[in-house]
C-alpha cells in the first residue's frame, strides 16, 4: 500500500475487525507527511528522543529520517519489505527488515524506543505486551525512554466500539484489543491484534517490565503519546 502511494496512486487503507466492522482510511498519505503536519503532540514527542534510536514499524520512516536530519543514530525496523526499501530510497541510513517479534540486538543498543504511528498497538494483547516490554529492556541503556503513541479506546461514542469492547471484556481480553485485517485492492494481511489502552491501563501493563511512565502528552481527543522510563 505505501509502495503504490509512494508509485503515486489514490491510496485507500480499509481495516477490517473480526466483528465484520470496516473503517478506510487515507492513511499512507499521513505516513510519508513532513514534520510540519505532524498532530502537536507527534512534534512535543520528538523533543524526549535521545542518543541512539529504534523505529519500531517505521513505515515510510517519517520519524526516523526527521531524527537523523537532527544527526540522531536512527535504526528503523519494520516488518514489511517494501516499507524498508521506501525508508531507503527516501535517504534512511540505517533501515532493516525485521519483526517486533524478532527482535535481536545486543544489552543496551538503544536509549530511545519510538513507536509511533500508534504503534503502542504492535504490542498486541496483555501478555505480548509484557513480554515484549521486558525485550525492550534487555536491549536498551540505563536511562533509556519508551515513546508510544496510543488511543484510549473508552474515549467513543460508537455503539459499535463499545459492544466490541465489552465483548472482550467477556472473553477475557482487554478492551481495547482489536483482532484485525488490513485491506488494500486485492491484498489482505493476516488477522492481528492491535492494542488500545487507557492512561490506567498502560500504568497496569508496564508493572513488572522494568517500566514507568514518565509523562502523558495529550491530544485532547482520545490519542495521546506516553514517555515511558526505566525504573
Ligand atoms: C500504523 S503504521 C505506522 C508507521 C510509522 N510508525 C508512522 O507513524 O508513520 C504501522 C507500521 O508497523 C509495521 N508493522 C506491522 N507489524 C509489525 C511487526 N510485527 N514488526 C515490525 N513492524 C510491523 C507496518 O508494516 C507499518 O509500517
Amino acid at each position: 500500500m505505501m509502495w503504490a502511494y509512494y508509485k503515486g496512486k489514490e491510496i485507500c487503507e480499509i481495516i477490517e475487525r473480526d466483528d465484520g466492522y470496516f473503517s478506510a482510511y487515507k492513511s499512507p498519505k499521513v505516513y510519508f507527511s513532513e514534520y510540519k503536519d505532524w498532530p502537536a503532540i507527534e512534534r512535543k514527542a520528538m523533543e524526549f528522543v535521545k542518543g541512539i534510536v529504534l523505529d519500531v514499524g517505521c513505515g515510510a520512516g517519517r520519524h526516523s529520517l526527521y531524527l537523523q536530519k537532527k544527526g540522531f543514530d536512527v535504526l528503523g525496523i519494520d516488518n514489511s519489505p517494501l516499507a524498508i526499501k521506501i525508508c531507503k530510497l527516501r535517504g534512511l541510513k540505517k533501515a532493516k527488515v525485521m519483526s517486533l517479534e524478532d527482535l535481536s540486538f545486543k544489552p543496551r543498543s538503544f536509549d530511545t524506543v519510538l513507536m509511533m504511528g500508534g504503534n503502542f498497538g504492535l504490542l498486541g494483547n496483555l501478555q505480548k505486551a509484557k513480554k515484549l516490554l521486558g525485550k525492550f529492556h534487555k536491549i536498551t541503556s540505563e536511562n533509556a525512554v519508551i515513546i508510544a503513541e496510543t488511543r484510549d479506546p473508552y474515549k467513543t461514542n460508537n455503539t459499535a466500539h463499545l459492544e466490541y469492547q465489552k465483548s472482550n471484556r467477556r472473553k477475557g481480553r482487554m478492551s481495547g484489543q482489536v483482532r484485525i485485517r488490513v485491506r488494500f485492492e486485492k491484498i489482505v494481511t493476516e488477522w492481528f491484534d492491535w492494542l488500545m489502552v487507557s492512561k490506567e491501563e498502560m500504568r497496569e501493563i508496564l508493572k513488572g517490565t522494568g517500566w514507568k511512565v514518565r509523562q502523558f502528552i495529550d491530544s485532547g481527543d482520545s490519542g495521546y503519546i506516553a514517555i515511558i522510563e526505566r525504573l
